[in-house]
C-alpha cells in the first residue's frame, strides 16, 4: 500500500508577530528559495534570486515598495516582482502569501 503524505500546499513561514516590520525570511516553496519580506505591515514573497545574474535578492535594501539586489543595484516591485531599474529587465516570480490565526504562509502553486 502506497501511503501519500498529505500536502498542504503552503509553507509556513512563522507567526506574525515574530516578523517584524522590515523582517526578511527565506523559505523553500517546492525545493525553489523564496524570501518573504514585510514591509508595511504585508507580507510579500519574492523568488530569492535577482533576474539579472542570479544573485540574492535575501537582505537587499527595502523601501518605497521595492527590494534592490545588493549586487549591482536592481530594483524589483514587491507587490507584482517587476524589474524597475536596470541592470534587470525581467520580473521575479512572485508568489501569494496568506495570514491565518497569526501565521504567516507562502502558498505554493
Ligand atoms: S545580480 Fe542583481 S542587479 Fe546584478
Amino acid at each position: 500500500m502506497t501511503v501519500f503524505a498529505e500536502h498542504s500546499g503552503r509553507v509556513h513561514v512563522g507567526a506574525a508577530d515574530a516578523l517584524p516590520d522590515g523582517s526578511q525570511t527565506e523559505v523553500l516553496v517546492d525545493g525553489v528559495h523564496v524570501v518573504v519580506v514585510r514591509y508595511e505591515g504585508e507580507f510579500y514573497a519574492l523568488r530569492n534570486n535577482c533576474t539579472h545574474k542570479d544573485f540574492p535578492l535575501l537582505g537587499g535594501d527595502v523601501s518605497m515598495g521595492r527590494i534592490t539586489c545588493a549586487k549591482h543595484g536592481a530594483k524589483f516591485e514587491l507587490a507584482t516582482g517587476k524589474a524597475k531599474t536596470l541592470p534587470a529587465v525581467k520580473a521575479v516570480k512572485i508568489y501569494k502569501t496568506l495570514v491565518e490565526d497569526g501565521e504567516v504562509y507562502v502558498l505554493e502553486l
